[in-house]
């Protein structure tokens, strides 16, 4: 590439950067509108469906008779994204139409969780709620004056968002790991510190009905969780955490353990992600004798911090 292309490119992705709030808030938008689940409850069965703008916004509650040209142009931004298909058809009279369907990426972003056993559609949701961006600027304890965990004691609206949030990521990421990993087979307890609405414990105990559950968190989040039913130590911890990387080498998981480390510092006083070795620090100095990773899933780890009996 000539100087002069390499500096066109760099200025399209500065240019890129500037307009970096528009991919997050049209998804938010087509999001709560419904629009992923539309576009994937019908056209991801394989079958070669696609939906045309009109026919999607036949499919929300507007009465906006422009609806199906502004719906257009968000669906051709997402497309350009990868996070739709787009199929153009020149009509008789020579107007290009547009059409979707659903890209790879929609399983993980339905609301209904659709085939995917848990999905980051509340995530996304949480992370862009008015309530968190506040704390983008101005540290979330500064800015309503208690922590980030606190907080939804306070609201309840936000407090289902964030609970919501927690368990459909937490689904996605547990289902997958009791595929691969088999460090609950001989317990017999599993207690979930800060568990949320007991989602994780729900899916543990499904699978390993003899394990029992104790479920611990704040009173706010205790009271937005199901009740599951009640299903009837050897000293072992186990953590799904993320693993800060030393250095920034595989760019797609790098991107998003420093994303989480960014979010903590932003909402939690002391919140950060750890290095492996930070964790090994961390288990000894709490008396374990070391920490081992696992397995990994969606970039979450199991790691086991073992502590043995005195003899
Ligand atoms: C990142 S969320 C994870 C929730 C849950 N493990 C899940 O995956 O759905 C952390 C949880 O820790 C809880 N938490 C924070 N401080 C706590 C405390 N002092 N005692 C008990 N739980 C706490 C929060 O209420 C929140 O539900």
């Amino acid at each position: 590439m000539s100087q002069q292309d390499q500096e066109e490119e760099t200025g399209k992705l500065a240019i890129r950067l500037a307009n970096a709030a528009v991919l997050p808030m049209v998804l938010k938008s087509a999001v709560e509108l419904n629009i992923i689940d539309i576009i994937f409850t019908a056209t991801s069965d394989g079958g070669g469906a696609v939906l045309s703008s009109s026919e999607i916004a036949a499919r929300i509650p507007t009465k906006n008779p422009d609806a199906s040209v502004l719906l257009d142009r968000m669906l051709r931004l997402l497309a350009s994204y990868d996070i739709l298909k787009c199929l153009t058809c020149t009509k008789e009279n020579g107007e290009i139409e547009r059409a979707y369907s659903a890209g790879p990426i929609c399983k993980f972003l339905v609301k209904s969780e659709g085939g995917s056993g848990g999905s980051v559609a509340p995530l996304f949701l949480l992370h862009h709620d008015e309530v968190f961006m506040k704390s983008w600027g101005i540290p979330f304890n500064r800015a309503y004056g208690m922590t980030a965990f606190e907080y939804p004691g306070t609201d309840q609206r936000f407090n289902s968002v964030f609970n919501q949030a927690m368990s459909s990521h937490t689904t996605l990421i547990m289902k997958k790991i009791l595929d691969i990993y088999k460090g609950f087979d001989g317990l017999k307890v599993c207690v979930d510190v800060g568990g949320g609405t007991g989602v994780t414990l729900n899916i543990i105990t499904s699978k390993y009905p003899h394990i029992k559950g104790i479920n611990y968190d704040l009173s706010h989040v205790l009271a937005d969780a199901p009740s599951y039913p009640a299903l009837p130590s050897n000293g072992k911890v186990i953590i799904v955490e993320s693993l800060l990387p030393v250095s920034p080498e595989n760019v797609a998981s790098s991107h998003i353990v420093f994303e989480q480390d960014l979010l903590m510092l932003a909402q939690n006083p002391g919140g950060k992600e750890r290095t492996q070795k930070e964790f090994e620090v961390l288990a000894k100095k709490s008396g374990f004798s070391g920490c081992e990773v696992m397995c990994c899933a969606y970039n979450s780890w199991v790691m086991e911090f073992e502590k043995r009996a005195l003899p």
